[in-house]
């Protein structure tokens, strides 16, 4: 028979060839297309930076407003859906929500369904990525018992998705543009990182032909874990538990033991042995973000930092080459603009999706891509006869 390579955790298989995204992680190194994340969260925006993902170059001016006025058309969630949100638990974590009903669109959008129809992809992608701020918004809406709100077509694409967070219909609500572009750099930052666990999880799922919906709700359900999106929740509420900068070294020496199960969150990354490039420009826009509202003495942010300074000076993390990644500061920058850590994760989710979606499309039109199906090393019994339960 054949002889499998065993690489537990993938470290060294390439499972896929792809042109959207690159990491040197000994460098600190992301490109999108070839451009440097840095000078896309400078000088680019979210949907810009959606249509170089899916359509591999910049667009032109023009391109861009069609592409935004293609997306915004689609901002809407069938009425019907919100009997999905009703149905669930209201203190249930968005997250749950979120996989749930992202799961149902399949049920809704027939007319986008058939993956071998380029036109039903198209569909599909801006579907997509239209809908997931109002899927994510609604799931928080819900979950504190506000009425969900409708999208705005005339607001950007981060502004409207704070409206739809933030506004309650008895009091107009002007969004802080200050917030909508710090909101908008962390979709940018979050757009997509190639083959991560919950890319890895869309592909693996879309292998075997599966609806576009399906795919992304695997690829939700994903994210969802600590070691992955849900680092950015873990992250905030580990700096909020260590409280003050005297408890630091405490946790540090917690994270160094390994009989306790505790890491420091939002530290370490299986492709970066460098500072990751995402959180360096978190960590300016936090800096930036809190100073413009006037808290930049917010004690997390200090008890961050701190942290971030103690163990880059440590042997452990030195030697083990761990840096600060993107869940880092990003939680620190959501928590000043008012959203609970319950929806850390979901806005991770909605920013990915046009990662995800990217991501898919690519494989769906690769004429080498085949169903995935990973082997394994057989450790358990050679056969053996069974034996009646009175002779056991
Ligand atoms: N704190 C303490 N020790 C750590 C940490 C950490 N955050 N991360 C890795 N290590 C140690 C780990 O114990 C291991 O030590 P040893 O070799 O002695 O057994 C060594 O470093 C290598 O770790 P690993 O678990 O083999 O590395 P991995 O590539 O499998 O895991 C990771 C990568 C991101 C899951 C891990 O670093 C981690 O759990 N970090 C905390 C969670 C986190 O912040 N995740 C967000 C990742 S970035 C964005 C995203 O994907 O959402």
């Amino acid at each position: 028979g054949h002889v499998f390579t065993y690489d537990p955790g993938f470290t060294s298989t390439a499972s896929c060839q792809s042109t959207i995204t690159y990491i040197d992680g000994d460098e600190g190194v992301l490109l999108h297309r070839g451009y440097p994340i840095e000078q896309l969260a400078e000088k680019s925006h979210y949907l810009e930076v959606c249509y170089l993902l899916l359509y591999g170059d910049l667009p032109t001016a023009e391109q861009l407003e069609d592409f935004e006025n293609r997306v915004t058309k689609h901002t809407m969630l069938h009425e019907q859906m919100q009997y999905f949100y009703r149905g669930f638990r209201r203190d249930s974590h968005p997250m749950a929500i979120m996989v749930g009903v992202v799961g149902a669109m399949s049920a809704f959008y027939h007319d986008s369904l058939d993956i071998n129809d380029p036109w039903h992809r198209e569909v599909a992608s801006i579907r997509m990525i239209a809908k997931m701020p109002t899927i994510a918004a609604w799931a928080y809406k819900y979950s504190i018992g506000q009425p969900f709100i409708y999208p705005r077509n005339d607001l950007d694409y981060a502004s409207n998705f704070l409206h739809m967070c933030f506004a309650v219909p008895a009091e107009e609500y002007v969004v802080n543009p200050i917030l909508a572009r710090a909101m908008d750099r962390i979709f940018t930052l979050h757009a997509d990182h190639e083959q991560n666990a919950s890319t890895s999880t869309v592909r693996l799922a879309s292998s075997s032909g599966a609806n576009p919906f399906a795919c992304i709700a695997a690829g939700i359900a994903c994210l969802w874990g600590p070691a992955h999106g849900g680092a950015n929740q873990a992250c905030l509420e580990m700096l909020r538990e260590i409280g003050t900068p005297d408890r630091i070294p405490e946790y540090i020496e917690r994270a160094k033991d390994k009989n306790d199960p505790f890491r420091l969150m939002g530290f370490g990354h299986r492709v970066y042995k460098n500072y990751d490039p995402r959180a360096k420009v978190m960590k300016q826009s936090a800096d930036e973000v809190l100073e413009l509202l006037g808290i930049e003495n917010n004690p997390t942010l200090q008890v961050a930092k701190e942290l971030e300074r103690i163990a880059l000076q440590d042997d452990y993390f030195q030697e083990k080459k761990l840096f600060p990644n993107v869940d880092f500061y990003s939680g620190i920058i959501l928590d000043a603009m008012g959203f609970p850590t319950s929806m850390f994760t979901p806005i991770f989710a909605v920013a990915r999706t046009v990662g995800w979606i990217s991501q898919w499309k690519e494989q769906l039109s690769d004429p080498e891509h085949k169903i995935g199906r990973p082997r394994q090393l057989y450790m358990g019994h050679p056969r053996r006869d069974y034996v009646d339960i009175e002779n056991r």
